[in-house]
């Protein structure tokens, strides 16, 4: 058996696969079009593993996705390909609404296809898995109850807008045309080999880097934090018991302002590698201009997951934190490697001097 998997050599899916092939014998077919966040290094374990083979291209390749299709025939498609940074949306926005939304729906019709010319027993059993986020409601006020599957969609950055309309054209082409969809909306994630443009991962190198620590505006908009691997077992439960054509809120019960999630990182270095001075890393903290419409909070009520498929996630905060800085002190090699001269236009971009 087969799965194809988009975009599994960004953060979430490379650690998708890689957990993925510690527990199944099930071949992995990866589509990524290996963008400055698609990182062959990440999947460095297992690049003589036979079961996974990396094919370098676009979801909204009409040719090369009908051709995966009939050669590897999978049981299920797993879509984790997206632009996926806000900051860069609100820069260019083009890139998002090609690969997320034109992509999307070039990949939704080769699926269909495909689907449709299965033998039965086939066709019953396929999946199409549309990896989304939290970010498709909008934002939250502080006395606002957190997310269920019931709330209005009210995206409001053009990387949320791009997403939110992928997934009503996955809910469409089952609605349709009857393709076994599944949508996942999941929190902020943190852990291994996430891009250092990101929040926690930018925190972490650029206090080691003796850098400035940027916060966005006050740092008291707040975000739900899950643990990589708890997000990707999170989606592995809902490919295999998930009822088709629902929506899973994916999330762990864990806001915190970012101001609070940037202190903790900082006492965690002062413990694992303190500053030569002796003081904080705390001391590096730098407020900088806010986001453009900004989302205050995020919050997601993971009880349709909990409650309909006994998912629970195996990280608090403070177990996943400590692993993905050790992560990080571990893989300096990783990091050096991805902060490549694209990498310092974006940084000389987004923070210009201040960073
Ligand atoms: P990422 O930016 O780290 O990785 C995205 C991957 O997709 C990269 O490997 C990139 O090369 C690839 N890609 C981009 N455009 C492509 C295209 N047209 N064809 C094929 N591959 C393409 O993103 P991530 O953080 O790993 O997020 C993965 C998915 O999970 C996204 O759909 C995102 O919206 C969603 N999500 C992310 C988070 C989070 O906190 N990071 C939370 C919830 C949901
Ligand atoms: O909620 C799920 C989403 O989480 C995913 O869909 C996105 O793909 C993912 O990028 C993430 O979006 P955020 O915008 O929440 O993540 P980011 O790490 O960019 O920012 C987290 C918070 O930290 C946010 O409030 C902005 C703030 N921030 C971010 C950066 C990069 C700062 O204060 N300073 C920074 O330098």
């Amino acid at each position: 058996m087969t799965i194809l998997v988009t975009g599994a050599a960004g953060f979430i899916g490379s650690n998708f696969v890689l957990d993925w092939l510690k527990t199944s014998s099930e071949t992995v077919i990866n589509l990524d079009k290996l963008t400055y966040a698609g990182n062959r290094h990440n999947l460095v374990t297992i690049q003589d593993d036979p079961r996974h083979t990396l094919v370098q291209g676009d979801i909204g390749d009409q040719t090369l996705v009908p051709q995966l299709l009939a050669t590897h025939r999978p049981r299920a498609i797993l879509n984790f390909a997206a632009e996926s940074h806000v900051d860069r949306s609100i820069h260019g926005p083009g890139e998002f609404i090609q690969t997320n939304i034109v992509g999307t729906f070039h990949l939704l019709e080769a699926a269909r296809d495909y689907w449709m010319q299965l033998e039965d027993a086939e066709k019953a059993n396929f999946r199409f898995l549309h990896v989304s986020t939290d970010e498709v409601y909008g934002t939250l006020t502080a006395s606002d109850a957190p997310f269920t599957e019931q709330n209005r969609y009210e995206p409001n950055s053009p990387y949320s807008s791009s997403k939110a309309a992928s997934d009503h054209l996955v809910r469409a082409w089952h609605h349709t045309y009857g393709l076994p969809v599944l949508t996942t909306n999941c929190s902020n994630n943190y852990g291994p080999y996430h891009f250092p443009e990101k929040l926690i991962p930018l925190t972490i190198t650029n206090a080691l880097a003796g850098k400035p620590v940027p916060i966005y505006g006050d740092g008291l908009q707040v975000r739900d934090w899950l643990y990589v691997g708890d997000h990707c077992s999170g989606i592995r439960r809902v490919l295999e018991a998930g009822t088709i054509g629902e929506t899973y809120n994916i999330g762990g019960w864990n806001e915190q302002t970012n101001i609070s999630i940037v202190q903790k990182i900082c006492a965690l270095l002062d413990e694992r590698r303190p500053r030569a001075d002796g003081t904080s890393y705390a001391t590096q903290i730098t407020h900088v201009k806010d986001r453009p419409g900004h989302d205050r909070r995020y919050a997601i009520d993971a009880r349709k997951i909990e409650q309909q498929l006994g998912w629970r996630p195996a990280e608090t905060f403070e177990t996943g934190i400590r692993k993905t800085v050790d992560w990080y002190l571990e893989n300096a090699e990783w990091v050096t490697q991805v902060q490549s001269g694209a990498y310092r236009d974006w940084v000389n971009k987004q923070y210009g001097e201040t960073v």
